[in-house]
């Protein structure tokens, strides 16, 4: 007989992404918006993904969308969004399996199309249902992102909700097309800090009760404490360190994330930027050779100006970096 651990196949993660990098080019030579990024992201979580301004967290995101700048160069070992193969099926599964949500929702709102017209667009592309029937799934969707009056909300234009109940319909409209997994880019960066906190906990609530799963696209590190289970660190384009939630904040293994979070004190305010970091990202047309972290980091040695440093793995944490585990 075999033992329960024999027995057990390991999860496999709904995004699978590994080494992905994205390149585009221009006049003056190819911009590497994503250089080397690799995440899992399993059934039910909140993903995370933080980084500063301009490290690829958005190109990442269109990545899996298919939605990539017209010329760009993908590459990657493995691009999987459950078992499909994103680089062929990326157009197809967006708006069928994957959603979006911006960081403006009155972007993603048609202003001279009511709410209802709206919702009936998304029902009637996706969804074979009959015209009641699509109502009442509209008036289920609005009500199970929490907005009080579903059918008063039908009737109107985004211009007449405020920017958290507009960020609602745009849930609600991804919830629509029968997508299970959410990129969430920035979605509470244009709200302000109270309606921000419900936004977050209407994802966590879907996500226990509707089983979605999130990509959450974030300069903010409270967004990753409060919302997130595991958190992927993006530095120019590279994932320098993902884990639990709870060990990339208590335990931090890259020296970038322990700045980020050292830029951040307990009584930082709600939505302080990344910003407190002396220097900058590296050029994204720049050749990286050894840690890219390295003109910036203050633990930096000479190897690491000139190697691409290992990984450190401690259990389901893991980090790129030529110190040894427990040097923090
Ligand atoms: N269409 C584009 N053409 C050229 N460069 C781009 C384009 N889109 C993004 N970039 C560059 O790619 C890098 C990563 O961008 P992005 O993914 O938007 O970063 P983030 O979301 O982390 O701020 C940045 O240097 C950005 O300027
Ligand atoms: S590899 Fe070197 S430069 Fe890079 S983060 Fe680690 S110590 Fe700093
Ligand atoms: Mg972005």
């Amino acid at each position: 007989m075999r033992s329960a651990s024999e027995r057990e196949v390991p999860p496999v993660p709904l995004l699978n992404i590994r080494n992905l990098s994205v390149a585009i080019p221009t006049p003056d030579g190819d911009v590497h918006a994503v250089r080397s990024v690799s995440l899992e992201i399993e059934r039910g979580e909140i993903h995370g993904v933080i980084g500063e301004s301009g490290c690829g967290k958005t190109m990442t995101g269109m990545a899996a969308l298919g939605l990539v700048p017209k010329g760009a160069r993908i590459a990657a070992d493995r691009f999987h969004f459950d078992g499909e193969d994103l680089r062929e099926n990326a157009a197809r599964l967006r708006g069928r399996r994957i959603g979006m949500i911006s960081q403006d929702p009155a972007a993603a709102l048609n202003p001279v199309l009511s709410i209802a017209r709206q919702m009936d667009d998304v029902l009637r592309a996706h969804r074979d249902m009959p015209r009641q029937a699509r109502h009442s799934e509209a008036v289920e969707l609005l009500a199970a992102t929490g907005l009080p009056d579903p059918e008063r909300v039908l009737k109107s234009y985004a211009h007449q909700l405020s920017g958290g109940m507009q960020q609602r319909v745009v849930i609600a409209q991804a919830l629509a097309t029968g997508a299970d997994f959410l990129i969430a880019d920035e979605p509470t960066t244009a709200l302000d800090v109270s309606v921000g906190a419900q936004v977050l906990a209407l994802l966590r609530k879907l996500v226990a009760e509707r089983g979605l799963t999130v990509l959450m696209i974030t300069h903010d590190m409270d967004v990753i404490a409060e919302a997130c289970d595991r958190a992927t660190v993006l530095y120019a384009g590279l994932s320098v360190e993902t884990g639990p939630v709870h060990d990339v904040l208590q335990r931090p293994g890259h020296p970038y994330a322990r700045a980020l979070l050292a830029a951040l004190p307990d009584a930082a305010p709600h939505g302080a930027k990344l910003e407190a970091i002396e220097g900058s990202i590296p050029p994204p047309r720049s050749q990286i050779d050894g840690c890219a972290f390295a003109p910036r980091c203050p633990q930096a040695m000479p190897v690491c100006a000139l190697q691409a440093p290992p990984e450190r793995t401690l259990a389901a944490h893991r980090w790129l970096c030529h110190l040894p585990e427990g040097s923090a």
